[in-house]
C-alpha cells in the first residue's frame, strides 16, 4: 500500500514545477486515501519571525496557521531536526490542540540538503496511528520533494 502511495507522489511530483500546488495535491491524496490519515500539513520555517508557517494542508482548517520554533509537537521538531511520533496526545505536555478529535500524530522535518526549512505533520483520530512505516513513508516523500524543488 505504501509502495503504490510512494509511485503516486512520486507521479504528483513529477507534474508539477509548482511547490505549493504539488504540497496541497500530495496532501489531499494522503488524507483522503491513506486510512487513518485524518490531517495532514506542511509547515515551513520562517527564520527571520522564528516560527513555522503552514503552507499547505488538507482536514479541518486549523487555527495554529503559525507555531513558534519550541512550541507543540511541530516546533520542537524545528528545533531539534528530528522527526517526532505521538502515540497519544493527551499524555504529551507539549502539545497544540489542532482539533478535539485528534489522538495521535506524527511530524517529520523536511530538508534541503543539510537543512531542517520545514516538516510534514500528519494527526490522526486513531491512538498509536504511526509506525516506524508511516516514518519511512514520509521521510521519503520529503526527500522527493527535496530533490524536485530545492536542490
Ligand atoms: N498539534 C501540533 C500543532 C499543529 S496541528 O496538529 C495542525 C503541535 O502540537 O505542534
Amino acid at each position: 500500500m505504501f509502495k503504490i502511495a510512494t509511485e503516486i507522489i512520486e507521479n504528483e511530483i513529477n507534474k508539477t514545477n509548482d511547490l505549493k500546488n504539488c504540497l496541497n495535491r500530495i496532501c489531499k491524496f494522503l488524507n483522503e486515501k491513506i486510512e487513518g490519515y485524518d490531517w495532514v500539513g506542511f509547515y515551513f520555517h520562517n527564520e527571520k519571525n522564528k516560527e513555522l508557517e503552514l503552507v499547505a494542508f488538507s482536514g479541518i482548517p486549523t487555527l495554529h496557521t503559525k507555531i513558534p520554533f519550541g512550541k507543540g509537537i511541530c516546533g520542537k521538531s524545528a528545533l531539534t531536526n528530528n522527526p517526532i511520533v505521538v502515540d497519544d496526545v493527551s499524555k504529551e505536555y507539549n502539545y497544540i490542540e489542532c482539533n478535539i478529535d485528534v489522538k495521535s500524530e506524527i511530524v517529520v522535518p523536511l530538508f534541503d540538503n543539510e537543512k531542517n526549512i520545514g516538516q510534514i505533520d500528519v494527526d490522526s483520530n486513531n491512538l498509536n496511528q504511526f509506525t516506524k512505516i508511516d516514518l519511512n513513508f514520509l521521510k521519503k516523500i520529503n526527500e522527493m520533494i527535496s530533490e524536485k524543488f530545492l536542490k
